[in-house]
Parts: C-alpha cells; sequence; structure tokens
C-alpha cells in the first residue's frame, strides 16, 4: 500500500505537493510546490464550478492554438495579467540607483541600424519631429562614452515597421547610436503614437469581457548596453499621452516619463535640423555596474516602486 496520503478537498494541496517530494531539481520542486498551493487555494477561493473549469480549459486551449511564428498570444496573456512586468521588475531591481526597466514587447524583432549621432530615424518623415537627447551615465553620474543606445518606436499611426511592410520603408523609426565621449547621445525622429495591442483573438476577448482597453501609451523603446555595466531594456513615455494611466500591460512607471515641449525658434531649428516648430525630450539613462550585487527587494512602505496602469482606465 502507498504510503501517500488520500485526497481530500481539505488537503488536497499538500497530498499534491507531496507528489512532486522526489523531484530532484530543488529549484524545480519549489516551483511546482508553490504552484499548487496557490493553483489550489485559488479554486478553493472561488469554488470553481465545472463550467468555469471547462471554460478555462477551453481558453487555454485558444490561446495555444492563436499562437505561429508571428503571434504569441501567451505572452500576450502574461502581459494583460501583469505577469511579465512583474518577472521584470523582480529580475531588474534598481536600488534607486538605475534607470528601471519595463517589458521589451514584441517589435525588436529586426536589428536596429548603426547610425550616427543626430541622424533622423523618421525615414518617411510622417509625424510630429522631435529631438531626443539624452546622457548615459553609471550608478554615480559617471558618463559613460562608448555606450549602445539602441531605439523603436511606433511612428505617427501607431505602427511599428514590420507590421507595415510596403507602407512603412523597412527600419523606419529605429537607430543604434553610440554615445559621445560624455555619455551623451542626440536623434532625430518623430512624437510615437499610443497603440492597441492584438485584441483579435482570445486575450482580447478576455479584455473585452472585463471592460478594459487594449490600449498602450505612447513610448520609445530602448536598450542601453555598456561595457562593465548592467544593461537596461526600457521605455521613455510621452507625457500626454492618453492610456499613462491604464496601459493595457502595466509597463509604465512614473520615472519613465517625460514632457515633450514644443519648440518654437526657427534659429534653433535650423541648428538641428528640423523643420520648425518642433518637439523635444531628454532621456537620462543610468545603468548600474556588472560587479554590483543586484538589489534586494525592498519593502513596499520604503520604496514603493510605482507602476501606473489601472486596469479599465479611460484615456484622458
Ligand atoms: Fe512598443
Amino acid at each position: 500500500m502507498s504510503q501517500r496520503e488520500s485526497f481530500s478537498e481539505e488537503r488536497s494541496a499538500e497530498v499534491v505537493a507531496a507528489s512532486f517530494a522526489g523531484t530532484p531539481d530543488p529549484r524545480l520542486r519549489q516551483v511546482l510546490t508553490s504552484l499548487v498551493e496557490h493553483l489550489h487555494a485559488f479554486v478553493k477561493d472561488v469554488e470553481l464550478t465545472e463550467e468555469e473549469w471547462g471554460a478555462a480549459i477551453a481558453f487555454l486551449t485558444a490561446t495555444g492554438q492563436t499562437c505561429d511564428d508571428v503571434r504569441q498570444e501567451f505572452v500576450l496573456l502574461s502581459d494583460v495579467l501583469g505577469v511579465s512586468m512583474l518577472v521584470e521588475t523582480i529580475n531588474h531591481r534598481t536600488g534607486g540607483q538605475s534607470t528601471e526597466s519595463t517589458v521589451l514587447g514584441p517589435f525588436h524583432m529586426v536589428d536596429s541600424p548603426p547610425r550616427e549621432l543626430g541622424a533622423d530615424i523618421a525615414l518617411d518623415g510622417k509625424g510630429n519631429p522631435c529631438l531626443v537627447t539624452g546622457r548615459v551615465t553609471g550608478p554615480d553620474g559617471e558618463p559613460l562614452g562608448g555606450a549602445l543606445v539602441d531605439v523603436w518606436q511606433a511612428n505617427d499611426d501607431g505602427f511599428y515597421d514590420v507590421q507595415q511592410p510596403g507602407i512603412q520603408p523597412e527600419r523606419n523609426l529605429r537607430g543604434l547610436f553610440t554615445t559621445d565621449s560624455d555619455g551623451r547621445f542626440w536623434f532625430r525622429t518623430i512624437v510615437p503614437r499610443h497603440y492597441p495591442i492584438p485584441d483579435d483573438g482570445p486575450v482580447g476577448r478576455l479584455l473585452a469581457a472585463t471592460g478594459r482597453h487594449p490600449n498602450r501609451p505612447a513610448h520609445v523603446h530602448f536598450i542601453v548596453t555598456a561595457d562593465g555595466h548592467r544593461p537596461v531594456t526600457t521605455h521613455l513615455f510621452v507625457d500626454d499621452s492618453p492610456y499613462l494611466d491604464s496601459d493595457a500591460v502595466f509597463g509604465v512607471k512614473d520615472s519613465l516619463v517625460r514632457p515633450f515641449p514644443v519648440v518654437d525658434d526657427a534659429a534653433r531649428a535650423a541648428e538641428v535640423g528640423l523643420p520648425n516648430p518642433f518637439r523635444t525630450v531628454h532621456f537620462d539613462v543610468a545603468l548600474l555596474r556588472g560587479d554590483q550585487a543586484p538589489p534586494a527587494a525592498q519593502p513596499a512602505e520604503v520604496a514603493p516602486t510605482v507602476v501606473r496602469g489601472a486596469p479599465g482606465g479611460s484615456p484622458e
């Protein structure tokens, strides 16, 4: 006779977790044990009906069947449940010393072309012209010359180049810049527009059923890397964009939102090579040194990480 305890409603989690007690890999054992405990607690909490269980299986099946080479519906599900941002945030704590990270997103699927500082990445010239400036430093403000600043963004209609082959030029609104000896970078672009995540699949139906919109606020993606430092994957958010308070994937952190003021100065416009008037934004990026220990989690009351994104919020 087995030494295993029989299944019961009261002891279900313990009984199932015990079945994994012999897992050789200790991390796998820890993850599965915790998963079972939380999953059983959830089922008991809501007293899941058989119909709801069936609906959940059908939903997850449809989610898998929606995935293909260019569509990852499970990542999208993780995104709208805030799990992607939680994993990102846990694994890239800043300790208040470096630029906060946010999700990579699905549109970094092609390499950004290397460009000279000051280049215009808006290859089709459509949209509101904008000068982006910034500086890459270490945690103590020391400038990092030779750092790589990889940027990509949606156009004035809210689409990435890879979503509109034949409409946008290839590699439109993408660039790989190298900072000067003072850690500075600058380039010309257009102000990006907000856009919806794909909402024609199971995740879109989940959003619709819960009164949530699928939109992300306007942003420019950044990956910044420098020798001897921890890279950061992040966004620069446009402070007058709709949906800043209700990002469908919870990617907004207050520290990443910047004003994009209008400059109406013909001489300055001529100097930077943009039509007058134009908009500007400044975004400094601080990186942790590679030999710094990763910061530990801090109690929420000591160092709150302000993540905007209340579900169901309406655009202002
Ligand atoms: Fe994006």
